[in-house]
């Protein structure tokens, strides 16, 4: 594999689901697969998960990650074409891109969307430059769009954790205090669409997901209908897309209870905000496993690395 940017790049969830399960039974046993290679890990916007089960997944390989917070340490990066750099930025991706490309084997980068300027954030600025000026392999720690590292570990988890041949899934909108992207929604999304379970979402009306995303999934705006017999209820906010990057409401009708799910287990990508995603109960029970499912973040990542250091 040469790049790692999307769902799109998992050729078969299944037989990935496995080689992770594999890798997490002994995650040493391709020690020596990444040895004298370096893997920069850019970080546009903050991160605890991604960030150390990314170094540790590499670690796991044999790899040497050196770690950057581009926004506070880098110089101020300019991403246009053609513009004259009098302002604010200092150089251009043009340059950074190919100058960290001598120092590291595969860059991953995070950058999340400004949820401001829809175009600009599906055209996915800051990813699509480094593949068009890096010269190494790119992965996507969470891009405007998408965090395929997410639902790679998502798939991961619901597999280790289903009773059934075909689980239900419902991805389920909760309220939030502030507008947060669409890029774990829909990549969970797309994971689902590949695996072989019944997969609804419920959301109020005017949270719809890009339709291109969503496709034929039903979208159910009852959110005690969508949970029923469900055996995971994945949970996440989302601003609107259609009425872009706005909060159209913080209904706290919405936040994930106890009651609610029933025996269904709870699943969010964290960080969550307890009492207003999800209340206390529910995390503090064993409906919730989330730091199972923080815990695959790494075998997720390690499986990635592996396949594109495979390649190199
Ligand atoms: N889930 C996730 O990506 O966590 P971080 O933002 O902490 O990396």
């Amino acid at each position: 594999m040469k790049h790692y940017t999307s769902v799109h790049d998992i050729d078969n969830i299944n037989s990935w689901i496995e080689e992770a399960k594999a890798l997490k039974a002994n995650p040493l046993k391709h020690v020596t697969l990444g040895q004298r290679k370096t893997i920069g890990l850019l970080f546009f916007n903050s991160s605890l998960r991604t960030r150390l089960s990314t170094q540790k997944a590499a670690l796991n390989l044999g790899m040497n990650p050196i770690v950057m917070n581009v926004s506070g340490d880098a110089w101020g990066l300019e991403f246009e074409d053609g513009t004259i750099m009098n302002g604010n930025t200092a150089e251009h991706i043009k340059e950074a891109a190919a100058v960290v490309s001598q120092y590291c084997d595969i860059i991953a980068v995070r950058a999340f969307p400004s949820l401001t300027d829809k175009v600009k954030d599906e055209s996915e600025q800051v990813i699509s430059a480094f593949l068009k000026y890096a010269s190494v392999p790119i992965v996507n720690m969470e891009s405007a769009t998408g965090h395929p590292l997410q639902a790679l570990t998502d798939a991961i988890t619901i597999s280790e954790h289903t009773k059934k041949a075909k689980p239900k899934v419902v991805l389920s909108w909760a309220p939030h205090v502030k507008a947060l992207p669409h890029a774990v929604a829909n990549s969970f999304t797309q994971a689902m669409q590949k695996m072989d379970v019944e997969f609804v979402i419920t959301h109020p009306e005017g949270y719809e997901l890009n339709p291109d995303i969503t496709g034929n999934t039903p979208i159910i705006y009852n959110q005690g209908e969508a949970f029923k017999n469900a055996d995971f209820v994945y949970t996440k906010n989302w601003s609107s897309y259609k009425n872009y990057g706005k909060v159209l409401n913080t209904d706290p009708s919405w936040m994930i209870t106890k009651e609610k799910i029933g025996a269904a287990k709870f699943m969010h990508c964290l960080p969550v905000r307890r009492n207003v995603i999800v209340e206390d109960a529910v995390l503090d029970s064993d409906s919730s496993i989330v730091i199972q499912q923080a815990n695959n973040r790494t075998y997720a990542a390690q499986l990635v690395l592996k396949k594109i250091l495979e390649d190199l």
